[in-house]
């Protein structure tokens, strides 16, 4: 039996595309704080993974096939997966407010209260031409504005200002969509860092991500002997390490024997960040890139190539948020978050994707020859 809510089915209406035309639109509203932040989140969580899990008829085999490694699945992080966003802080507030607005959707029909969204959501009229794209227009403007007025109200209510709640609301809106509102209500809604840290404001982290180490007196006259800091944990005040200028982000790691890795995370075989080939083989070092991006060195073609492959990241950006720890070499001090697992799904994401586009050509154009595809 199916026993999904009205807000639930609401949201599983959207696919990866309609997410991405909603966070393009809520982009601009996102304080800076949270800006790299909320595009780091949702690559680390991504929808159609999560879909192809869900719907695959031997989960725990796909997951071995994908190789998995780690905790993948957001049920398990509800309060706990966004430590590194600053409105990680207003958690409580943002998760209570989003189980009312789901049970008032619940009770009075899906987007109650907003505008422009009604049970026309739920059941757009088909567009035999553009199927796709008018449904995903859609249901992007009605989320986009659902997250909005949540963040609003909100913000209103807490008496903060309403962007550095945008991208945590987001957050929460995708983690009902994966976990589950059952789970989400579940979860404590607590908030996970310290005191001292929570206390820092958006633009004390931001001073503290633009800032550099001093080289000394001399140091112009520095160049391969230049030290930088990384910081692998914004909310932890023992969580960095050095490394000399173009070292890259996982061999600066690896010096790193301050604590016992594998017993936290059996990935982590020397140092914070996991790693294993260290040649951009096996997908394992990801990180996301919190502050200084621009400090790292261009993504290289092998870099480039595998991250894609390996479905983390699909972008011609030269320094995007997303990196493999083992290619990316540091020219300053930087600010990453290290994600909880790792895998290979991407080219089997885009068979996936490649087997929908050609069935809906078919209903589409059903005279067209039927193409074979080889899937890997
Ligand atoms: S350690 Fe294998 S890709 Fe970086």
């Amino acid at each position: 039996m199916n026993n999904e809510t009205s807000f639930e089915i609401f949201l599983n209406h959207h696919d990866e595309e309609a997410w991405s035309a909603t966070l393009a639109t809520l982009q601009r509203s996102i304080h800076e704080v949270d800006r790299n932040a909320t595009q780091i989140w949702f690559a680390f969580y991504p929808l159609p993974l999560y879909r192809a899990l869900e719907q695959a008829d031997d989960r725990a085999k796909l997951a071995a096939q994908l190789l998995l490694l780690g905790d993948y699945e957001l049920k398990n992080q509800i309060d706990t997966s966004h430590r590194f966003l600053y409105g990680h802080r207003f958690w409580p507030e943002v998760k209570k407010a989003i189980e009312q607005h789901a049970d008032q959707s619940t009770e009075g029909g899906v987007g109650c209260g907003v505008s422009g969204v009604g049970t026309s959501v739920l059941h757009p009229t088909p567009n035999t031409q553009h199927p796709i794209s008018s449904q995903t227009k859609v249901y992007a403007t009605s989320l986009a504005d659902q997250i909005l007025e949540l963040a609003r109200a909100v913000a209103e209510e807490s008496k903060v200002d309403e962007s550095l709640l945008v991208g945590i609301t987001a957050v929460a809106f995708m983690t009902v969509q994966q976990a589950g509102l059952l789970a989400f209500k579940r979860a404590p809604g607590a908030v996970k860092i310290d005191r001292k840290h929570a206390k820092k404001s958006p633009e004390q982290v931001l001073r503290e991500r633009a800032k550099d180490d001093s080289q000394g007196l001399l140091g112009f006259l520095r160049t391969v002997n230049k030290q930088w800091t990384v910081t692998w944990d914004e909310n932890d005040s023992r969580a960095n390490y050095k490394l000399r200028e173009l070292q890259d982000l996982a061999w600066g790691a690896a010096s790193d024997q301050s604590r016992d890795w594998k017993a936290i995370d059996p990935r982590r075989v020397e140092g914070p960040i996991p790693v294993e080939c260290r040649s951009a083989s096996c997908g394992t070092c990801w990180v996301g890139v919190l502050g200084g991006a621009e400090k790292l060195a261009d993504v290289g073609a092998r870099e480039g190539k595998k991250i894609k492959e390996f479905g983390y990241i699909d972008t011609a950006e030269p320094k995007p948020v997303i990196r493999l720890a083992c290619q990316a070499q540091a020219q300053g001090a930087v600010s990453i978050v290290i994600p909880p697992w790792n895998g290979q799904f991407g080219k089997y994401l885009r068979s996936l994707k490649e087997g929908d586009d050609q069935s809906l050509r078919a209903v589409s154009h059903p005279e067209s020859e039927p193409k074979t595809e080889t899937i890997q």
